[in-house]
């Protein structure tokens, strides 16, 4: 089913809003309750497709999923070491890639244990060789179609412990090997070339995994039980991106975002955009922070004269999911704007350099890809306007919605249900502040 919805220029935004919950924790908080022994409670787990096929998956392999109460989700576990049931099925990982790159960390070492990992038509475009190749070398085998692509089979073994030099800047490669590396036999070492999202190695922590980190050099150490008894899982900064960048764009809006997550790696967007002229207060988690825990917090957003930046390579893992929303900003600020080192985009639900380019340009923006990003120019007065299309990838229906309510002739988009994979009260909570 594909929906087309019409954005109308409308606005000012204004009031109170809590965005949903966070993806990325939310699918961690899944898979380490599965890999306990001991219950784990789970509060404010996010609804959506992408973290269903998460439980769907951890419930597959025996784990079992409870709801306890209104807001909170019991995970049973089956433990790191247990014998997984349901050896030899097929896991439908659906839209998600987060699912599909971390649960083979876990899987890999399991020695006898067998499964083929599958999805939506979106997902068998996205490379898999990225954690084949580590895996592969701490002793599992993973034989993918083409050697690149899902489906592709995970066989478990006994594994040993490897240095690995991350060659691509992702938190889920990272996440699949120490996942992998708490099942190996000695440590296991990862180094970043550049800082992401950590939230993988604070949960590591708080299940008191021997795991120390120097800098962007990340070792973890075989151990056999997590100790993690609750998630709390706070709102996705990624998400309230899309409200918070409509807020920045429609003038008069000022918009209060409530129990955001506010961990440094994940507000590269909220850096940029006050760079450009946002007005954003609240307390962003300082870069480099050493934590265990999740920031929660308030930000207050207010619109603001946009002024064009340069978007650098390092502060590109931190903004990865909202720098189409950056290219947005960038047609309604004065003088150009530069996303570089960005190649990663091509590879996203959809390839996000050629629908923001495309789709922003349709609409009127003055924007053209690069080899590792884009460039856009704004010419001091707002989109025109038309069609955008999604691609069936719900952060490029979620900015065609909010380009469209800061247009003149408003927006459709075509497949807007693809909002559904990470926030499906999205449309709901945008009429709402108007
Ligand atoms: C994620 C990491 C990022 C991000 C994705 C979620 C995660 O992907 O784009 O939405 O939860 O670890 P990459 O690791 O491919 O950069």
């Amino acid at each position: 089913m594909s929906s087309t919805v019409r954005f109308q220029p409308a606005g000012p935004l204004r009031g109170d809003y809590t965005p949903p919950a966070d993806k990325s924790i939310s699918h961690r908080a899944a898979l380490f309750g599965a890999m306990a022994d001991e219950p784990i409670a789970v509060f404010n787990y996010l609804d959506s497709e992408d973290t269903r096929s998460t439980l769907n998956a951890v419930r597959t392999l025996g784990a079992g999923v409870e709801e306890e109460g209104e807001d909170c989700l019991l995970l049973r576990g089956v433990g790191l070491h247990a014998p997984l049931e349901a050896t030899g099925g097929l896991l439908n990982v659906g839209n998600a890639g987060t699912l599909m790159r971390l649960l083979p960390g876990w899987l890999a070492g399991q020695p006898g244990g067998v499964w083929t990992l599958d999805g939506d038509a979106s997902i068998r475009e996205r490379p898999v060789d990225r954690i084949a190749e580590p895996l592969q070398r701490m002793g599992a085998s993973v034989e993918a179609r083409d050697a690149r692509f899902p489906p592709f089979t995970v066989r478990g073994a006994q594994l040993t412990g490897i240095e690995y030099e991350l060659p691509v800047p992702s938190a889920q490669v990272k996440s699949c090997v120490l996942i992998a590396g708490m099942l190996a036999d000695g440590s296991t070492t990862v180094t970043e070339g550049s800082a992401s999202r950590d939230h993988t190695e604070r949960m590591l922590r708080r299940a008191r995994v021997p795991f120390e980190r120097d800098g962007l050099r990340l070792t973890v150490s075989q151990v056999d039980e997590l100790e993690l008894d609750q998630v709390l899982v706070p709102g996705d900064p990624s998400s309230a991106a899309f409200i918070v960048a409509a807020a920045i764009l429609v003038s008069g809006s000022r918009v209060v975002v409530k129990d955001v997550g506010l961990n440094w790696t994940r507000t590269g967007f909220y850096r940029i955009a006050e760079r450009m002229g946002a007005v954003i207060v609240g307390e962003l988690e300082e870069p480099g922070t050493d934590t265990d825990e999740e920031p929660v917090g308030e930000l207050d957003v207010a619109s603001g004269p946009l002024e064009g930046t340069e978007v650098e390579p390092d502060e590109v893992p931190l903004a990865i999911d909202e720098l189409t929303l950056v290219a947005l900003l960038g047609a309604y600020a004065d003088g150009e704007t530069v996303v570089s080192g960005a190649e990663e985009l091509r590879l996203k639900e959809s390839d996000r350099i050629a629908g923001v380019v495309e789709g922003l340009r349709g609409l009127g923006a003055d924007i053209e890809a690069t080899p590792g990003g884009f460039s856009v120019r704004g010419n001091g007065s707002p989109l025109h306007g038309g069609t955008i299309d999604a691609n069936g990838d719900h952060r490029l229906a979620m900015l065609g919605a909010v380009a469209g309510l800061a247009s003149v002739e408003g927006v459709e988009v075509v497949g807007m249900d693809a909002a559904a994979v990470s926030y499906p009260g999205f449309e709901r909570d945008l009429r709402a502040l108007l």
